[in-house]
């Protein structure tokens, strides 16, 4: 077997290029320069922008507000949410300033080894309908803000300084949430030989598994004249496995076949990766080399049987997810995506959908490595609009090229298990829409012929009609559970997928009375009851879903909207001022958990239990009153304690889907004191308990932070849960105290976020109320390490002081 050359190339500084054969990836992230406006002047080279804003990339212009009702507000009627008569939506895309045209400005050194080699520049994700320009020549142009896309730009650049400049557009009334502003995901410059392996040029796959052996095949696409290619795959601690090399490209694809032995198969619970790493050579001399990681696992879909991941059937217990990451708006940041997925985990969540648009890589990255299948979606809209300058207008020039590039980029990621070719597409009436969605699958099926497609159907009825639905891989619903079997039987597939379910509207901490079941209920400070009774008129609560999951064998998962909060869409509060951000998630904006974490814990963590109590228990002036308490638990029964008092055992039931999944005390009137459960096993035995305590005086503010350590890269971020407590330490629930945050040492702050979709509090200053009594700060690092203290004050409180460390 060959030796291999270790990986010279990734990240490696320009200067450093000339030592290597190969290729050199250049991280786009500092030196960049920023202006909002229109500067056509600024695709010169010689263009001054020394006044311009200095920026960092990932970025997002529009996250630093302020919020304003009238940015991009839309007087319309949401037809998919059963709306006839138009009204002034305010808040629907966050109220945020992202609307307009920006430029940014790098300039990049290239060194002389360059001269002559192929030089492209790729972009993770650009908001939107970027134009780019290399040494004041336009190189190319994209539309979609969520597509990755590249272009070559070997005949533009010189040897020495590059100047690139960069164009984006945000036109209004072009989305239904926060779609975020400026170049919010990576952009870099990749350098190598002309003879190399294409962009994405590599699929690996494992079309056969035994317990002895898996065949991992690797097609790879390359460039240049006799060429040949030796790959080589590596376990995950990095031990040579096997090896092949081919002579024979066929056309410009190299095809081959290495066994693995016993192989360890992907999985979430073991998210096991191999890595290929493919040298291409001319005669003995090295040209290219990549690497990619691989899971080996098997997916299949069946009829009434439904999905399954190496022979075991699982069911999706999967989140929606918008691409903003609240505070930090659309701006990617590993570390924010990792809490937030770190979250899912210990709530038993076993998968994510990118609702309605490209994940990020670094998404994929850590959906392969932590655990998580993955729906990877495409589009909000294909030819008919949902709003006035939604992808519509793109549809017919780049929905071929955008899936492409969907899936050519992503497809070896082993978490990816579905492709989604749309969400709710007006197109699911009428006969050219069932055309478009064959032509789309077979786009995906070209692309990728081991994944299945699914659209996301809110318009069954007509689906059931027209063949749309029929014609689907796997066909989704979004809500609707009263269509679930009506679909089974009429759809030729075997089974339905939940692609979109619940859409529960609640506010973290907030509880309204009387506790009833509403749909689209509206209060004067415009929340929503965190009791996890109220939905939207075409929407439901989690425990209608559960029945379908749990007695269907048929129904192969759900995949709830939403995980977290996200800006934008803040229904059912549409047409509210001052609201701007949305109250589905099971999370809020800050990433902390609303009581309904604690009702899909319950049956989605089966190796940890759960006990939960709602609500608090601070209802001063409510004395007497009737104040229902739930408990959100994996134990079947339980018994509930007024200080001390017995309100009696209740007993999970099939009378309600509510009795099915939650205790209930409905009858409970308020004292203040102590609320205490104790739940039972199966044979009625006392096995865990609980308490909620009627808190003073906010007394002194307590920091607890995600991670004390943090790496010293200038990306890291530590998310510190702030809150306040009363002189006995209990947490006070309904404290809104104005705080300040400090952070000084080897880090920087961030921003703040409480979680109150009305709060028009920037997420960058250096103060924010707490909302029901917490809040969360973002410490970044710098690229210094060492200390980073944080402390957080109030008027009239005690306050807290944390120190992270921030390593190399
Ligand atoms: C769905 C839609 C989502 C979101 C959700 C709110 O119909 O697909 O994007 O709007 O409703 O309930």
């Amino acid at each position: 077997m060959k030796k291999l050359t270790p990986i010279l190339v990734l990240f490696l500084a320009f200067t450093q290029l000339a030592l290597s054969q190969t290729r050199a990836v250049k991280v786009l992230d500092t030196n960049w320069k920023f202006q909002k406006g229109d500067f056509e002047e600024a695709i010169n080279v010689n263009f001054n922008d020394s006044k311009w804003e200095s920026v960092t990339v990932p970025h997002d212009w529009a996250i630093y507000g302020p919020f304003d009702k009238n940015v991009d507000i839309q007087k319309v009627a949401i037809v998919q949410n059963g709306e006839k008569v138009a009204t002034e939506k305010t808040g629907r895309t966050g109220a945020l300033p992202h609307i307009g045209t920006a430029w940014y400005r790098n300039t990049f050194t290239l060194p002389a080894a360059s001269k002559g080699k192929k030089i492209m520049l790729l972009f993770e994700g650009a908001m939107s309908e970027p134009q780019v320009y290399l040494n004041g020549k336009k190189v190319g142009e994209w539309a979609y803000g969520y597509s990755y896309f590249y272009f070559d730009v070997s005949q533009f650049v010189e040897a020495g300084a590059n100047t690139l400049s960069v164009k984006l557009t945000n036109k209004e009334f072009a989305s239904r949430w926060y779609p975020g502003a400026g170049l919010y995901r990576k952009v870099s410059v990749i350098i190598k030989n002309n003879q190399s392996i294409d962009q994405w040029g590599q699929f690996v796959t494992t079309p056969f598994i035994s317990a002895a052996v898996a065949k991992v095949n690797i097609k790879t696409k390359a460039s240049g004249e006799n060429t040949r290619l030796v790959t080589t795959i590596f376990d995950a601690e990095g031990h040579q496995l096997n090896s092949e090399e081919s002579t024979t490209p066929f056309g410009k694809e190299f095809d081959q076949n290495i066994k693995v032995e016993n192989p360890k198969l992907w999985s979430p619970e073991t998210p096991y990766l191999y890595k290929a790493v493919s040298q291409l050579y001319v005669g003995n001399e090295l040209k290219d080399e990549i690497s990619t990681r691989f899971g080996i696992r098997e997916i299949k879909y069946e009829a009434n049987k439904g999905f399954s991941l190496n022979g075991k059937i699982t069911k999706f217990k999967g989140v929606c997810l918008h691409h903003d990451l609240g505070p930090l708006g659309a701006a990617v940041n590993k570390s924010a995506l990792r809490r937030q997925m770190k979250i899912l985990k210990d709530m038993g969540c076993n998968a994510i959908r990118s609702s309605h648009n490209m994940p990020s890589f670094e998404q994929l990255e850590l959906a392969d490595e932590m655990g998580f299948l993955f729906l990877a979606e495409s589009f909000d809209e294909w030819a008919k609009p949902k709003v006035e300058n939604g992808y519509h207008l793109f549809f017919e020039d780049y929905a071929e090229k955008d899936i492409v590039n969907l899936v050519q980029a992503t497809r070896n990621h082993p978490s990816i298990v579905m492709w989604s070719a749309g969400n709710e597409v007006p197109d699911q009436w009428g006969e050219a829409g069932v055309k478009r969605a064959k032509w789309l699958q077979e786009i995906f099926h070209r692309e990728d012929p081991t994944r299945p497609v699914t659209v996301g159907m809110d318009q069954v009825k007509a689906t059931m009609e027209s063949g749309f639905g029929a014609l689907l891989d796997v066909p989704g619903l979004n809500y609707r559970v009263h269509l679930y079997e009506e679909a089974f039987s009429k759809f030729p597939q075997g089974f339905i997928l939940g692609s979109e379910t619940a859409s529960t509207v609640s506010s973290r901490g907030i509880y309204k009375f009387p506790v009833v079941q509403e749909k689209m209920k509206q209060y004067p400070d415009f929340q929503s009851s965190s009791y996890d009774l109220e939905a939207c008129s075409w929407s439901n609560v989690p425990d209608e879903d559960f029945v379908l999951q749990d007695d269907k064998p048929w129904v192969i998962g759900e995949f709830v909207w939403t995980g977290f909060d996200y800006l934008g869409e803040p229904t059912p509060y549409d047409e509210s001022w001052p609201s701007r951000s949305s109250y589905f998630g099971i999370n809020d904006l800050a990433g902390l958990p609303k009581d309904r974490y604690y009702l899909y814990r319950s049956r989605w963590n089966t190796d940890k239990p759960t006990l939960h109590i709602l609500p608090h228990w601070n209802w001063e002036g409510l004395e007497g009153e009737v104040t229902p308490v739930f408990v959100y638990t994996s134990y079947n029964s339980a018994e509930l304690f007024i200080n001390g008092k017995s309100m009696g055992v209740q007993k999970k039931n099939k009378s309600t889907p509510q009795n099915r999944y939650r205790l209930m005390w409905m009858d409970v009137k308020y004292e203040p004191g102590t609320v205490k459960v104790v739940a039972f096993d199966d044979n009625g035995k006392a096995v865990a308990e609980e308490e909620v305590k009627t808190a003073g005086k906010p007394y002194q503010i307590v920091l607890d932070a995600d991670r004390k350590t943090i790496t010293a890269n200038g990306e890291d971020i530590s998310f510190v849960t702030v809150s306040v407590v009363d002189k006995n330490g209990i947490p006070c629930p309904t404290a809104t105290n104005q705080l300040k945050f400090k952070v000084t040492g080897a880090g920087t702050y961030r921003a703040a976020c409480n979680g109150d979709a009305t709060s028009l509090e920037m997420f960058h200053k250096e103060t924010m109320k707490l909302f029901s009594g917490k809040l969360v700060v973002l410490v970044k690092s710098t690229t210094a390490a060492g200390d980073v203290k944080l402390e957080v004050s109030g008027a009239g409180l005690k306050s807290g002081k944390l120190t992270l460390t921030a390593t190399k």
